[in-house]
């Protein structure tokens, strides 16, 4: 494994795939202090300040991985970090399906998986596994439009935290990553999913929907129950509790 460490990036997962393309192996892995231009999901920003996150991009080229297969990356990565946080704030940990980790009821870490897939075999070429966490509240507090949302791991100082959180995450996600079955992440995602039971507003491919959750299946698709009684499943979208 291959980490570089740098004081400031724009986007660690720009600067890996990048690096992916010019034909870095598993493992190559870049840790900044600060982000200028860190990305989340579905193309919005992800603010990334100086000194009291934690923002990691590593390159992994798992072997013969359909786009569904894919997916799992996410998820492994989600149980992981929770498992991290846990171990090391002695804080709960939970998920909001798919990838949002929170403490305390507020958002501490968001996960951004960007995948490439070869063409003529629809198989996974790389996948760029991207993991913001917030350790500690910004020194200038979250931008108002975050406030209500975001929050961080400690509420205080805590020696070396940073560095114990990256590795106890790192450990924990080869682990799952290397296991010959799934079924421990799988129960670790599972059993830490606050959205199992509750109504929620799920949007996916530009449509909202209201259902009541059913469960998480060994895919961690969520299973929902509509109004009218139907039922669906997904493997990806945003839901607001
Ligand atoms: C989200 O919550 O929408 C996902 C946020 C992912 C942020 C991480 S920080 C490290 C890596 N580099 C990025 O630009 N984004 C990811």
């Amino acid at each position: 494994m291959e980490i570089s460490v740098l004081p400031s990036a724009v986007s660690t997962n720009t600067l890996v795939k990048e690096k992916a393309n010019s034909g870095a192996s598993e493992g190559y892995m870049i840790l900044a202090n600060e982000q200028t231009a860190g990305r989340g999901r579905i193309g919005r920003s992800f603010f990334s300040p100086k000194n009291t996150g934690v923002y990691l991009s590593l390159l992994l080229r798992p072997k013969n991985y359909s786009s569904e297969q894919a997916v799992r990356i996410t998820t492994m990565a989600a149980a992981a970090v929770c498992v991290a946080i846990e171990e090391i704030s002695g804080e709960k940990a939970e998920i909001k399906w798919v990838n949002d980790i929170f403490v305390r009821g507020k958002k501490v870490c968001g996960i951004l998986t960007e995948g490439s897939f070869d063409l003529e075999s629809g198989l996974l070429d790389f996948a760029v596994l991207g993991v913001g966490i917030n350790v500690y509240e910004p020194y200038n507090g979250f931008p108002k439009e975050l406030e209500s949302i975001a929050g961080a791991v400690f509420q205080e100082h805590t020696n070396d935290a940073k560095n114990r959180l990256v590795s106890e995450f790192l450990n924990r996600f080869y682990g799952y990553y290397t296991a010959p079955s799934l079924t421990k992440y799988i129960e670790e995602y599972r059993k830490r999913s606050f959205v199992i039971g509750k109504e929620v507003s799920l949007l996916s491919s530009n449509e909202t929907k209201n259902a009541v959750v059913l469960g998480i299946d060994d895919h961690c698709r969520l299973l929902v129950k509509y109004a009218d009684g139907t039922e669906g499943c997904y493997s990806s979208g945003e839901i607001s509790v």
